[in-house]
Formats: structure tokens, sequence, C-alpha cells
């Protein structure tokens, strides 16, 4: 028979993980498509570089020759930005290819253009190794929502800052150092602004909510925060607490509202993502039938992320393969597991001057210590922490995960402001 035609868009550090998975994986994809898969056709932007390939692969900086490849079935693309990479796998789906992806930041922007797109044309957008790398949350989100709601999402997306939270709290080291031996030891780009200011996290959470809600909420009002100002002095009173600092995104639609933010948050033992540690990533799903579903795995990696590509050829391809489910955009008056008409509680940690601070509403103090010039207090408060960072400009808050909670009786005094001075 003949074999599958594909094309490789980028040889990077992803493409070039294709290109070998399809090599060493080839009889597996032949027993599983009952066909070979052969890469045709290299598109890359520096031509003049020297590329381990096979004699018959052209490679290209001219993506007019990628398309004109005879019999041409599927494009992978693994270059860097919205653009070229839009552009050109809108072209390769009107010219019949089925496409897949892993650049995360074209496919937040675009993805639900692509996928119209495909979905008139009868073709199919894999986008597996845009989240999360190798781990299969975007097969497994489409495979729960063919029966459950999602309520919510809840993941550590970001494997780079994992990495430095980990080891600043194991070895006591302060962020720029533990930045520095990333980079050395490859997890971090030598411009890691994307990770460490929550940017990549926030693309990936974007495109979990796409494909969990049907939509997305506005991107400016998703709260972002990165890791960057998170000192070695606050993680060990966290940690002498029991808390570790883990870089959440989290997302929760309440009827026709989103709650979502990027930031780092505190989780204790109870929390199911505090063993994940390292690069590792793990996303926690919340639905309605199979209740939290977690799946952990490398975020991000030459062959994890190349083995997500594959891994959506063979549903491309395969006759049976998990097809789109069109995501209504309502959730039903019964699915939000939170009331938002009574008034909900939650712990957080704030940080400000050991001199004392305005404090909020329904202020409850659990823990506290004195560092030098800085108060650590843990606190119970409103949901909303805006009214003590009104009053105290440069306080530092940090959210506990998992201890929201309903206030049960105290809904009356919900608009109290108390304006008392924490005196210490
Ligand atoms: N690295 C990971 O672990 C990982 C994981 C998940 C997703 N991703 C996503 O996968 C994509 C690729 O990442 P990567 O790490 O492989 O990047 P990379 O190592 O920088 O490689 C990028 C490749 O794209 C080519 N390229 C860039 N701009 C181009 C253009 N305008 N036209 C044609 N080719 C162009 C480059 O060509 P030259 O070789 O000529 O420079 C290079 O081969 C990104 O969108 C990234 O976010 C990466």
């Amino acid at each position: 028979m003949a074999p599958i035609k594909a094309a490789l868009l980028g040889f990077g550090t992803v493409g070039q993980g294709v290109y070998e998975a399809l090599k060493t994986h080839r009889e597996q994809l032949q027993a599983v498509l009952g066909e070979e898969v052969v890469i045709e056709g290299i598109l890359v932007k520096d031509g003049s570089k020297k590329r381990e390939v096979d004699d018959h692969v052209l490679i290209t900086t001219d993506f007019d020759e990628i398309l004109n490849i005879d019999g041409l079935e599927v494009v992978f693309e693994a270059i860097v930005g919205e653009e070229p990479g839009f552009t050109y796998l809108s072209r390769a789906l009107d010219k019949g290819c089925h496409v897949i992806t892993a650049n995360k930041v074209m496919f937040a922007r675009h993805g639900r253009t692509l996928l119209d797109k495909a979905e008139a044309l009868d073709r199919y957008v894999g986008y597996e190794a845009t989240t999360a790398g190798g781990t299969p949350i975007i097969r497994s989100i489409s495979q729960l929502l063919q029966v459950n709601e999602i309520y919510s999402v809840e993941a550590i997306l970001n494997g780079t800052s994992n990495f430095i939270l980990t080891n600043m709290r194991e070895k006591g080291l302060p962020f720029h150092e533990v930045l520095k031996s990333a980079q050395k030891l490859g997890y971090a780009e030598a411009d890691p602004a994307s990770d460490i200011e929550g940017y990549d996290a926030f693309y990936k959470l974007m495109i979990l909510s796409e494909l969990s809600f049907g939509e997305t909420p506005k991107w400016e009002d998703v709260e972002r925060k990165g890791i960057t100002e998170v000192t070695a002095e606050q993680i060990s009173v966290f940690k002498d607490w029991g808390y570790k600092v883990k870089h959440l995104a989290r997302i929760r639609r309440d009827r026709d509202q989103f709650i979502s933010s990027v930031k780092p948050m505190l989780v204790d033992a109870d929390y199911p993502l505090y063993g994940v540690e390292d690069v590792q990533n793990a996303i926690m799903v919340e639905t309605s039938l199979a209740g939290k579903v977690t799946v952990q795995g490398a975020g991000a990696g030459k062959l994890p992320t190349a083995s997500a590509m594959v891994e959506d050829l063979t549903y491309v391809l395969q006759p049976h393969s998990l097809r789109r489910k069109k995501n209504s955009a309502s959730i039903s008056e019964e699915g939000s597991t939170e009331d938002t008409n009574s008034t909900l509680v939650g712990e957080y940690v704030v940080i400000g001057s050991s001199e004392g601070f305005h404090g909020a509403d329904e202020v409850e103090i659990l823990k506290q210590e004195v560092k030098g010039d800085l108060v650590y207090l843990l606190i119970e408060c409103q949901v909303s922490t805006a009214l003590l960072l009104e009053e105290n400009r440069d306080l530092v808050v940090y959210e506990v995960a998992g201890k929201l909670k309903k206030a049960e009786g105290r809904a009356e005094q919900k608009d109290l402001l108390l304006k008392k001075v924490i005196n210490l």
C-alpha cells in the first residue's frame, strides 16, 4: 500500500523529535495504521543549516513547495509564534490535509478558527502537544466530555516554574540561582520570560478552557502572575507551616462567569497536586460524573512532545478516532458546585509590614510569624482580598488552594468592613 505522506513545519527540538519518533516507532505505527508514515518535506527558517535527514526529504524555506508535495495528507507544525503558523495550517487544511500542532501561542489565539475550518472541511486538527507536552490531557478531556460536564480545571502547566519552585524549597536557594541551574540543565530557555512570568501556562489554560467550556474568559480578565517575586524566605516560612508554593493555572465556570487565574499559590498535603514536583505537569479536572480526574506527566521535552503529536496522528487516521464534540457554552444550573449567593471564605497568607496594617472584612488570623521587618499571617477571610490590597498597597498575598468554603451563617455580614488595624 502507498505510504502516508507527511510534512514537518519546523525542525527544532520538537520537529526533530517527531522525525525521530516516526522512525523509531515505524513498525508500531504501521501496525496501527496499516501503512507506513513518511516525512516527505520539512520547512525551516534557515535553509543553510545542515539537517540530519534521509536523502529523499525535501528541505525548504518555501511553504508552497511543501503544499505542492503530491498526495500530502498530514502537516505537523512545530514552529514558534502566532504567525506564520496560523496561515500555514489554514492553507494546509484548505488543501485537504489534516494538521497536528505543538504551537500553543498560535493555538490559544486561533484554535477555534482552525477547529471550525477543519470541521467544515471534514479534516482534523490535533493539538495534544500544545498543552502539557506528553500528557494525554486533550484526549482525556475530549473523552470525558462525551458524557460529563466539566466544572473546573486546576493545573501545574509550566515545568520550568515547577522545577524552580521545587528546587528553591528543597535546596533553600534564591530564585535567580535556581533559574541559572535550570538554564544549564536545559529546563529553561535563554529567555525564560514566557515561563517564569506565567504566559506559557496562561496560553495552555486558555486552550483547556476552550476545550472544556467551549469558550474562554476575556484574556484581560484572567489574573496572571509569574514566580519571579517568590522569595527563598517566603518558601521557608511556608514550608515550616506545611505549605508548598505551586504555580497554579485554574479555571472554573460558575453559571455565566469565569473565575480564573494563573499565579503562585500555597498548597498543603491534602491538595491533589501537592506531590507534583520538578518539571512534571499535572492537570486535575472536576467533572459531573467521574468526579476529580488527574493526569500527570512530562510537560515538555523532545520525545514526550513528539509522542503527543504522533499519537494525534493515529487519531487523525484511524476510522474510529475521537472526533470533536461541540461543547455547549451553557452549564446546567445544578452543575456549579458553589453557590455564589452565599459568602465564601478562603485561606490566604498575607505578608506585610511588621508594624501592622489595615485589615479588611471578616479577617480571622489563624497563624502568624514575624521575620525581621515582615509579618506573615495565615488568615481566613472573604474571597476577595481586594480590600486588603486596596488599603495596604505593599501587601503580598498568597491564596491557599482548596480552602474555599461557604461561610455558614455569615452571609448577612457580607458587606461589613471591620477596618481594624492588625497590630502585632
Ligand atoms: N520544546 C518543547 O518541549 C515544546 C513542548 C511543547 C510545545 N512546544 C512548542 O512547539 C513549537 C516548537 O518548539 P521547539 O522547542 O521545537 O522550537 P525550536 O527548537 O526553536 O525550533 C523551531 C523551529 O521552527 C523553525 N521556524 C521558526 N520560524 C519559522 C518560520 N517563520 N518559517 C519556517 N520555520 C520556522 C526553525 O527553523 P530553523 O531551524 O531554520 O531555525 C526551527 O527549526 C513551539 O511553538 C513551542 O511552543 C515546544
